[in-house]
């Protein structure tokens, strides 16, 4: 059997029990995935709208992926190429280039969508109390050193804090981005 399909099992110890952990195979993991990328959903979207680093932007593209969200990036000339190199999926998400961040968010909160800042902010939702997204709703993150700018602040409905418990002053966009996706997608 190859490396690539073989199972794994590991003897696990849980409560007294001897529990053998079987990892799923690709083939496995193949069978159970959709075979093709989702239509746009609109439902969800994550807006990295100051990014920095390509590679936030490529590990964000796969949590969109699992979730059935969509990416919303600004016009700027190194992201298609970022976004193809971060790209390890057979097909690519849904992309949204949004022009102007602030014009783009204040279009679409006029149109009905929810703007949820995933930021460190005063009064923000803990990430265990954030409930799934019953409208549509865009999850802005901030850049990567200095997170959402002060003019975007007013656009935002509410915001959500990631609790830390830490020396660490802040987590890493992808990281933070990724945790609220689940959590807006219901399946956390
Ligand atoms: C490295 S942080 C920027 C940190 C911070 N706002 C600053 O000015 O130093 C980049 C982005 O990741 C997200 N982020 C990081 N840690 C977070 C947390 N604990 N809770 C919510 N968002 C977080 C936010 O979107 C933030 O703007």
């Amino acid at each position: 059997m190859s490396r690539r399909t073989a199972p794994r099992s590991a003897a696990v110890d849980v409560s007294g029990d001897q529990r053998a952990v079987r990892t799923r195979t690709r083939n496995e993991l193949r069978a159970i995935r959709r075979r093709r990328s989702r239509p746009c959903l609109g439902h969800l979207i994550a807006a990295p709208l100051w990014p920095l680093h390509g590679a936030n932007l490529g590990t964000l593209a796969r949590t969109c992926d699992a979730v059935g969200a969509c990416l919303a990036v600004p016009p700027l000339p190194w992201i298609p190429e970022a976004l193809a190199r971060g790209n390890t999926l057979r097909e690519p998400v849904c992309v949204h280039v949004t022009g102007d961040p602030l014009r783009w968010l204040s279009a679409e909160r006029s149109g009905g969508a929810r703007i949820l800042g995933v930021e460190l902010a005063e009064g923000a939702i803990r990430l265990g109390d954030l409930p799934a997204a019953r409208r549509r709703t865009v999850a802005v993150l901030g850049h990567e050193q200095y997170g959402i700018p002060p003019e975007a602040l007013p656009l935002l409905d509410a915001a959500v804090e990631i609790p830390m418990a830490g020396i660490g002053h802040s987590l890493n966009v992808a990281v933070a981005g990724s945790m609220v996706l689940y959590r807006l997608a219901g399946l956390l």
